[in-house]
């Protein structure tokens, strides 16, 4: 079954009560076609919205911290408790080093969140596949918020990531992202390989999220 993972950034439109608005929306359409859903939200939304929803809630980003003295840093074992189900990590517009990367993703996999490993190209789709996330997510970041899909400008870096992450390790899914807005997209998404998108204006920013949504949900279970 694929996923749709909706990223509400830092965009009005996915703060707060707008993200548990969101949150709703998406559970009805997923629960109305059977697809998975998960919203990925600023930090210190996901006690809010997860607090409102059954759909999974992810937290944008975690630090590759343990319990001690880190002032300001994203500790994983808080975005648990407060009821994150998984996390971002090395998000394009939030990059980190490979070892914290690494790091991230060990700390994440022991406090019990579902992994998301962002990758800009083919070969960090391939090294970020070693540590083994549940998912890598696959989006060139010059297409990042444009009108043109990934599908479209860029279909072999879809492709090309999932035969590299499937080479590493079978069970690791692929996600792709950047300018996704139509079920179109998501089906030429899902025809390349990839076993879900990762979006955010798409949705976030649009008029009617629902319609959108549910185009995207239909796509992903013709
Ligand atoms: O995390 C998803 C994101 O980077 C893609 O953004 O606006 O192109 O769907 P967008």
């Amino acid at each position: 079954m694929g996923i749709i993972v909706v990223n509400t950034k830092a965009y009005w439109e996915g703060i707060g009560k707008n993200a548990v608005e969101l949150a709703k929306i998406m559970e009805k359409i997923g629960r109305e076609y059977g697809v998975e859903m998960a919203i990925a939200v600023q930090p210190c939304d996901v006690y809010r919205v997860a607090n409102e929803v059954e759909i999974d809630v992810f937290s944008q980003h975690i630090d590759a911290i343990e319990y001690g003295s880190y002032t300001g840093w994203i500790l994983p074992h808080a975005v648990k408790e407060a009821g994150a189900r998984g996390t971002l990590i090395n998000h394009s517009e939030h990059r980190i080093k490979v070892e914290d990367i690494f790091a991230a993703a060990k700390i994440a996999a022991e406090v019990g969140l579902k992994r998301v490993i962002c990758a800009s190209v083919v070969e960090v789709a391939r090294a970020v596949a070693c540590f083994m996330p549940e998912y890598v997510a696959i989006e060139p970041p010059e297409l990042i918020g444009g009108d043109i899909s990934v599908t479209k400008a860029k279909p072999e870096v879809v492709s090309e990531s999932v035969e590299a992450v499937k080479k590493i390790n079978e069970k690791v899914k692929v996600l792709c992202g950047a300018g996704i807005k139509s079920g179109e997209d998501v089906a030429k998404a899902i025809e390349l390989g990839a076993e879900g998108i990762l979006v955010a204006s798409g949705v976030v920013k649009a008029k009617d999220k629902e319609k959108v949504l549910a185009e995207m949900a239909e796509a992903m279970v013709k």
